[in-house]
């Protein structure tokens, strides 16, 4: 199979990197020249782990190829796939489909012989037929049929989610697309994976009815750890008691400052937006995303409290600032809120993060930035755990409690344990455990 992938971001180039592996032949597509260029160079424009290795590997290969030039790679395409973002749109949350809508225009003055176009893009339900309409007026002799093929990887674990998923949704309208799209995905056949071919809407709503459920699912454990707090319970043996009840699940059910990322917050948003404008509200993910807004900015209270009472004048440590381990991504991270909240209270902040910290430095220039876990706590009055690296699990704590000018840590990925850590002469909260 010959593929176009549209847009090379987090999931278009890992998507097109795996796509390679798997043996066809891609071309990746940037309207970014400086991201092209880049990856032309052989450097890998985001952090995730292994990516630079198949995409090495695939260059090498002459199966995975990079240009600006969208043209000549979909002429040559069995399959288009749009997966450029789709942010929030300011004001009322709706996904903004403007790269969407442009990516189809731009694909439809160069389609050639019968072609598939996927969106792999997260798009609220509905925006296939939209698709399929600007095609059509901006091609109208053009032989097309257009998919909904939800990604549904998890960056810091994209190739192993990729290429070994937990299913596959696919949306189709013409039974000519199920035959090319059986045989994109056919050599993950091996692994079998579930395959659902659905409507296109109904694939296009399941993606954020599973990011919606993931994102309530967080929701929930955290507001049980708010209650643990005033009633002495533990949360994380809460968890336990509850994950282990099939019907529940382990996963998603670790207390914390609440979701970022590139996805659960703008996703929650835009189903929000969806249901309203259809007349059918979807309440728990109203609740859940103002609860979560407010979460972010409370936990700058908890840092406040292990403090004193107050950070004014004080310097406060950061250790993790992406919105989860394993990615440099710093879309919507709780640790933007934080700062900021800390920031207003009065506190200095130095932080350290193994990998985000470029992207980082933008969106919080107050900040002293370090160069190791033990440079960030040196001379500061607290020590705050927002991101739960493997670097930060087995911190030194004597040699951090002898940088710190007081010993106050607090933990809001409950990594460190609490009688331990009182043992050692800390003041310690964490979330959700008394
Ligand atoms: N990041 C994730 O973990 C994840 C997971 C599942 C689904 N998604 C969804 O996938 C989509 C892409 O997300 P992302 O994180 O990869 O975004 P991203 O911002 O990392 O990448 C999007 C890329 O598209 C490029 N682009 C925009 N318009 C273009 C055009 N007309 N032609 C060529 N390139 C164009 C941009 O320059 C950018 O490099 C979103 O809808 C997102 O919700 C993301």
């Amino acid at each position: 199979m010959h593929i176009a992938m549209i847009g090379s971001g987090y999931v278009g180039l890992v998507s097109g990197a795996c796509f390679a592996d798997f043996g066809h032949v891609v071309t990746c597509v940037d309207k970014d020249a400086g991201k092209i260029a880049a990856l032309l160079r052989g450097e890998m424009p985001i952090f995730e782990p292994g990516l630079a290795e198949i995409v090495a590997n695939n260059v090498r290969q002459e199966r995975l190829f990079f240009t600006t030039d969208l043209g000549p790679a979909v002429r040559n395409a069995d399959a288009v796939f749009i997966a450029v973002g789709t942010p929030s749109r300011r004001g009322d949350g709706h996904a903004d489909l403007t790269y969407v809508f442009e990516a189809a225009k731009e694909i439809a003055a160069a389609l050639d012989g019968f072609t598939v176009v996927v969106t792999k893009s997260t798009v609220p339900v509905g925006t296939g037929d939209d698709v399929e309409r600007i095609l059509r007026e901006t091609s109208p002799d053009s032989d097309f049929a257009v998919v909904s093929n939800p990604e549904f990887l998890r960056e810091g674990a994209a190739i192993g989610d990729f290429k070994r998923p937990d299913r596959i949704v696919i949306g189709i309208e013409d039974e000519r697309a199920r035959e090319v799209m059986s045989e994109v995905y056919r050599p993950l056949y091996l692994n079998q994976p579930p395959i659902l071919f659905t409507s296109r809407r109904t694939a296009e709503l399941t993606k954020y009815a599973a990011n919606a459920f993931l994102a309530t699912k967080i929701t929930f454990i955290n507001e049980i750890a708010d209650l643990c707090e005033r009633t002495g319970a533990n949360v994380q043996d809460v968890a336990r008691g509850i994950g282990l009840d099939n019907r529940i699940g382990s996963k998603f059910l670790h207390a914390g400052p609440g979701y970022g990322g590139s996805c659960f917050p703008k996703d929650t948003l835009a189903l929000i937006k969806t249901g309203q404008d259809m007349g059918a509200p979807i309440r728990i993910v109203e609740t859940v995303a103002a609860v979560n807004t407010q979460r972010k900015r409370a936990m700058a209270g908890k840092v406040l409290e292990a403090c004193g009472g107050s950070v004014a004048g004080k310097t406060i440590a950061l250790l993790g600032l992406a919105f989860k381990p394993n990615t440099d991504d710093m879309r919507d991270a709780p640790s933007i809120d934080i700062v900021a909240a800390l920031e207003e209270a009065g506190a200095r902040i130095t932080a350290y993060d193994p990998e985000s910290m470029a992207q980082a430095r933008p969106l919080m220039e107050k900040v002293t930035f370090c160069r190791d876990p033990y440079e960030c706590v040196e001379g500061a009055d607290a020590l705050v755990i927002v991101t739960e690296w493997d670097a930060f699990r087995a911190l030194d704590m004597k040699r951090v409690k002898a940088a710190l000018a007081a010993p106050v840590v607090v933990d809001l990925r409950n990594i460190y344990r609490p009688e331990e850590m009182r043992r050692l002469g800390f003041t310690y909260a964490s979330v959700g455990r008394s």
